[in-house]
């Protein structure tokens, strides 16, 4: 073991051909390392300092190297392998950045939104903003990032459904983003990145939504985000309502892990609940998670401060999650009794689920000549990692105790050459269409679909025969 980490250090510094960062892929209710097949378990945080404001101003923080370069040495200080981000800009280079992720050992899990305007849906009246302009940021977003073998998975919303309107409005808008992020995938992708979606935790309509998106031939979720403050300050696995959280969830079909979590309501956070989320009592139903969030922002959940200077300080509960990392397994193993349910192909009647309105029509797609035909290749360019990153930063790095920190170099745990992307989408219909694709017909298993020649740029239009039958099957079961 440690002879292959050496080996693969100095390969990588002589600039050879190395193994670069494993790809991830979806098994079951799990997600996989594609080369080694050992379950992936998600430990990370979520990352967009400045938040929302900044994203109105421009920004997007996987663009500036030098201050990439200070957060994934702290990334890599604080023990994580994955780290979300909200909100990016497509039309920026993100490459540096992105090799700095990779070259720590690092995926991403990306929001394809943003809060600017034509970027994200009305949740209240979703048709007013699922337009060709939106998809096209979106297929754009997947595009660029695809390039990286480290993006992990796509968020295709983030708590999009969190009141009685939007729970409304809106669920079949989101069913049919997801349906038109899967039908690019099939025909601009080169490999299948995961797609999911990440749920405001309340229970009025967690269970139905999950359920409303996880079936169907059409829009069906690869992954299932929550985002959960429920465990605060010293608690337990029953007492923070985990228990329950794990039972309502025994038997999803997809992976789970918390999107966000971390409650601050008790100061300073102690993180027990790290402990139980790579233990038996959850792994075989999460698989994982990211702590909200890195930097310190008015609702005060940051684990460092970034100064007007764009300097860092790193905050007491930044060292103590890192503990909290450090005592976790480093494969956390998967109880034998974690069953391993198929994917329900037949959705259950609309009016079992619950608080949420569960229209299995879709709307018409509205980005289907991208889907088609691809986004313009000139104004989004697909991401590829670059071969000698600038390894450290010129930002200043002091620790909680108030001592500057000077060795401040990322260790090169993976390599960062990368193959060459061949053309055209994966190929196979993985619940995508163009068509407004229902989601109960029972035929097939949903999950593979049919070959349809990797790597050819095929167009798709399946979904919409399928969808025709199956709003009669919707109504009667
Ligand atoms: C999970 O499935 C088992 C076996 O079908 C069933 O007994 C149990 O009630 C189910 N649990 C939930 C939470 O739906
Ligand atoms: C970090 O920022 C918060 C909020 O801006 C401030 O209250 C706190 O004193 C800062 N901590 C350090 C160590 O600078
Ligand atoms: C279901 O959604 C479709 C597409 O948006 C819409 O045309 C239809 O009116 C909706 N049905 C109901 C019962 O709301």
């Amino acid at each position: 073991m440690r002879f292959t980490v050496a080996a693969l250090g100095a390969l990588g510094f002589l600039g050879g051909v190395a193994t670069a960062i494993n790809t991830i892929d979806l098994k079951g209710r799990h997600f996989v390392d594609s080369v080694t097949g050992k379950e992936f378990f998600i430990k990370g945080v979520d990352y967009q300092p400045g938040g929302a404001a900044s994203v109105e101003k421009g920004g997007d923080p996987l663009t500036d190297k030098d201050k990439c370069a200070r957060d994934v040495f702290l990334f890599q200080k604080l023990g994580i392998n994955t780290i979300r981000v909200y909100s990016v800009d497509p039309s920026q280079n993100h490459d540096e950045c992105m090799t700095l992720l990779a070259a720590a050992g690092i995926y991403l899990v990306l929001d394809v939104n943003t809060p600017l305007e034509n970027q994200h849906l009305n949740n209240q009246e979703p048709w007013t903003t699922y337009t060709p302009m939106y998809l096209e940021h979106i297929f754009g977003v997947m595009d660029v990032f695809s390039g990286y073998d480290n993006t992990l998975a796509f968020l295709a919303g983030n708590e999009v459904i969190f009141d009685p309107g939007s729970a409304k409005a809106s669920p079949n808008y989101v069913k049919a983003v997801v349906r038109d992020m899967k039908a690019y995938i099939t025909n601009h992708i080169h490999r299948r990145i995961p797609v999911g979606y990440s749920n405001a935790d309340d229970l009025r309509f967690r269970n139905s939504l999950a359920a409303y998106l996880e079936c169907g031939d059409t829009g069906y979720i690869d992954f299932w985000g929550v985002n959960s403050y429920q465990w605060c300050g010293k608690n337990t696995f029953a007492g923070s309502g985990y228990d329950k959280l794990v039972s309502d969830y025994s038997n999803y079909s997809l992976p789970i892990f918390f999107t966000e979590y971390g409650c601050n309501k008790v100061r300073p956070r102690i993180w027990q609940e790290v402990d139980a989320l790579y233990s038996d009592q959850m792994t075989g139903v999460f698989s994982g998670g990211l702590v909200y969030e890195f930097t310190q922002e008015p609702n005060d959940y940051g684990l460092v401060n970034i100064t007007s200077g764009e300097d860092v300080i790193i905050l007491d509960e930044f060292d103590s999650l890192g503990d909290a990392f450090g005592k976790t397994p480093k494969q956390p193993t998967i109880p034998s009794s974690a069953s391993n349910p198929n994917r329900p192909v037949n959705c259950p009647a609309a009016s079992t689920l619950t608080g949420i309105t569960a229209n299995f029509t879709l709307p018409t797609t509205q980005g289907a000549e991208y889907i088609k035909d691809g986004v313009d290749k000139t104004k989004f360019v697909k991401g590829k990692f670059v071969s000698s990153p600038t390894l450290t930063t010129t930002h200043t790095v002091t620790d909680s105790q108030g001592k500057e920190v000077t060795d401040k170099t990322i260790k090169e745990v993976a390599s960062i050459s990368q193959s060459p992307i061949p053309d055209g989408g994966i190929g196979i219909n993985i619940g995508g269409g163009t068509g407004t694709g229902g989601s109960t017909s029972g035929s097939g298993s949903g999950s593979s679909g049919q070959k349809g020649g990797a790597g050819s740029a095929k167009s798709v239009t399946f979904g919409w025969s399928l969808g025709l039958i199956a709003i009669g099957f919707a109504v009667f079961l």
